[in-house]
């Protein structure tokens, strides 16, 4: 019975390929990022929009760090982190590195704060479980999470990628990679470790792009990106070899100017 359905099955998915492309589902082409982006502004706005974007990107993921060793511990239950205490300790960390916004700032974090607040709201059930050690709440799934909404609300894409990116969406567009490559080459035994910036395009849009190092600044990511390359993480992903102080990854943000 079960044999039968399957066989059943896999015939329909075989039906349903296009020549030409035999065994393999069909990928519809085209489509641009620029039909994506709801609110445009002026350069000097989507140059103060773009930093404070990427710079809430590390604070919140810095945030989550703040609270990993709780997060991974199994004995403990409710670990009290609600969307508000959430939102005020990530704007203390932010404020170190903008100690004061501009209005477009505080509106666009005001909206970043709120996807934010939605993503630690959604993952209560299982921040809070108990018995487990890794729950997969993370500094990167936390930032992935909050990007995704944000985008959905904004249409302004805040990537995390880099030399090694875990998940398709991390894939380094030309821009990126050159960036990547410039970073890799500096020095990360000390903060500030720098950004990089420019105008670009992306599809038709202008874009003012911001990029910000990741860097394996504390032994607890070696746990997961260090030395032992190849070896399994506690998800069962090869390390990427990484020693301290190296640059695991980039924040990448792209923010559509008006013409
Ligand atoms: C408990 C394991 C663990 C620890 C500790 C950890 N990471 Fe990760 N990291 C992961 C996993 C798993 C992913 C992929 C998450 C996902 O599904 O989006 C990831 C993704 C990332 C990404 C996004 C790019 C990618 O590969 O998709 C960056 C950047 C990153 N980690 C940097 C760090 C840094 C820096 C630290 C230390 C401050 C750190 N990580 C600590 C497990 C870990």
């Amino acid at each position: 019975m079960k044999t039968t359905f399957y066989a059943l099955l896999s015939s329909a998915v075989i039906g349903l390929t296009v020549p030409g492309y035999a065994g393999t589902p069909y990928h519809t082409p085209g489509g641009q990022i620029e039909y994506n982006f709801f609110t445009k502004f002026t350069e000097q706005e989507a140059k103060e929009v773009a930093e404070v974007l990427a710079r809430a990107t590390e604070a919140g993921r810095a945030a989550i760090l703040t609270h990993l060793p709780k997060i991974l511990d199994p004995k403990i239950g409710d670990k009290g982190i609600r969307p508000d205490n959430f939102e005020e300790l990530l704007r203390s960390i932010l404020a170190a590195a903008i100690p004061k916004l501009t209005p477009v700032q505080k509106k666009m974090l005001d909206k970043y704060m709120e996807a934010s607040g939605m993503v630690i709201a959604y993952n209560q059930d299982r921040l809070n479980v108990k018995g487990v050690g890794f729950k997969y709440v993370l500094p990167a799934s936390w930032a992935k999470e909050t990007n995704m909404i944000f985008r959905a609300m904004t249409g302004i894409p805040i990537k995390q990628s880099g030399p090694f990116y875990r998940i398709p969406t991390g894939i380094p567009d030309a821009f990126e990679k050159e960036v990547i490559a410039k970073f890799g080459k500096r020095d990360y035994s000390k903060p500030p470790y720098g950004e990089f910036g420019a105008i670009g395009t992306i599809g038709k849009q202008k874009v003012y792009r911001q990029v910000i190092p990741v860097v394996a600044n504390i032994p607890l990511c070696l746990k997961c990106h260090g030395d032992d390359k190849g070896s399994l993480d506690i998800l069962g992903y090869e390390k990427e070899g990484l020693k301290l102080n190296d640059l695991r990854g980039i924040i990448s943000v792209a923010v559509p100017i008006k013409e």
